[in-house]
């Protein structure tokens, strides 16, 4: 049975800390909040941890894990070369929701690689990841704590709803406040390539380290392009029903969205509806959810993958959603949402 224990980030149970600890030794798992999502936790030196968490997502095993540390020190036991523009991001960003991808050293098992000679790695800014990063040895290896197609998860409820039974204990943190999976940058290249968009930007970065690339892969999805980090090849965060996009100025979307709700109805489907605060009311067909504030993108990217989970306890056949800015944190938000979608927009 998966224990489930509630903790407090002004005063981290130490008591809970060394179980969790010692699950990890063991050779367990355990979830727990960092400021993205939640992660599912392995000791990333031990080749049989790393094979349960596949197991336990049900996710192909050539997709790669991060390793969470929680000391800086700790990088150079598992990364072989730390080029200097890496050491800049790390001053800038770590700890924080940025994942740097190094030639890896033979201290990190090909299990928790996927076969590849590099390692992804990051340091979680979140107290309690931090703290059970530490008690468990100091090197976690974390992919979101989802079952594999599933939205990443942002609470510990979502994470009993698909891990309970399958893994020993959940570290309870409450909400993630950032919603969205880490920036991945890999930098074992040169200029840096950005093989996903997360809180850290493009612009973020380049004012610390001059140029950095963006996947091709990312930028032109149907293009037929391999995605450099594996896991962005598999359709993510699919909800049961159909996803559709709608693009354009705000009263031309309402008004599609609306007559797209109606034409669906009128053929017998039940319809969702992803709004933002600013347009909720102006839905009348079918189920509406908000995302939160259109002005505050930092809201839209913390309930995405809450809001697309909780249509999946619904029974639309299909959903609409609203698209946002490819700015700042918008890149990120769009990246996953039309992920959701199967790349299915409509341009009004
Ligand atoms: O915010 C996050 O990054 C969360 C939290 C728990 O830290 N973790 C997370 O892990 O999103 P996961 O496994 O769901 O996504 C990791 C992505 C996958 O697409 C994987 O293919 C890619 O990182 N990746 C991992 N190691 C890699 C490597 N050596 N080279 C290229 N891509 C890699
Ligand atoms: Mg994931």
């Amino acid at each position: 049975d998966t224990q489930v224990r509630k903790l407090n980030y002004d005063q981290i149970d130490a008591e809970v800390m060394k179980e969790a600890g010692d699950i990890i030794r063991a050779g367990g798992l355990v979830a727990f909040p960092t400021e993205t999502v939640y992660g599912l936790g392995g000791d990333a030196l031990n080749p049989e941890s790393s094979k349960k968490i596949y197991a336990a997502k049900g996710r192909p095993s050539d997709n790669p894990l991060i390793v969470h540390i929680e000391e800086r020190a700790d990088l150079y036991k598992i990364a072989a070369r730390v080029p200097e523009k890496a050491e800049k991001m790390m001053d800038a960003f770590w700890p924080g929701p940025l994942t740097l991808i190094f030639q890896k050293t033979d201290l990190v098992p090909n299990e928790t690689t996927g076969g590849l000679d590099t390692v992804a790695v990051r340091m979680p800014s979140d107290g309690i990841a931090a703290a059970f990063i530490r008690t468990a040895g100091g090197f976690i290896a974390a992919p979101s704590a989802n079952v594999s197609g599933r939205p990443s998860t942002t609470t510990a409820a979502h994470v009993v709803e698909d891990l309970s039974g399958r893994i020993e204990m959940i570290l309870d943190g409450g909400q993630a406040v950032i919603g969205l999976e880490s920036t991945i940058v890999d930098m074992s290249v040169e200029p840096p390539v950005i093989l996903r968009p997360g809180a850290i930007t493009k612009d973020m970065m380049e004012a610390v380290i001059g140029p950095v690339e963006i996947d091709k892969a990312i930028i032109a999805p149907n293009s037929g392009i391999k995605p450099k980090a594996p896991g962005m090849k598999y359709r993510h965060y699919a909800p049961r029903a159909d996803l559709t996009i709608v693009e354009g100025a705000s009263d031309r979307v309402v008004e599609a969205m609306n007559r797209m709700a109606e034409e669906a109805e009128a053929s017998g489907k039940k319809v969702g509806i992803i709004a933002t605060d600013e347009t909720v009311s102006r839905y009348p067909h079918g189920i509406v959810m908000s995302l939160g504030a259109r002005s505050n993108e930092e809201e839209i990217a913390m309930h995405l993958f809450e809001v697309l989970r909780k249509f999946d306890d619904t029974d639309v056949d299909c959903i609409f959603s609203e698209s946002f800015e490819d700015a700042a944190i918008g890149a990120a938000i769009m990246n996953r949402l039309l992920k959701a979608a199967g790349h299915k927009v409509v341009r009004v």
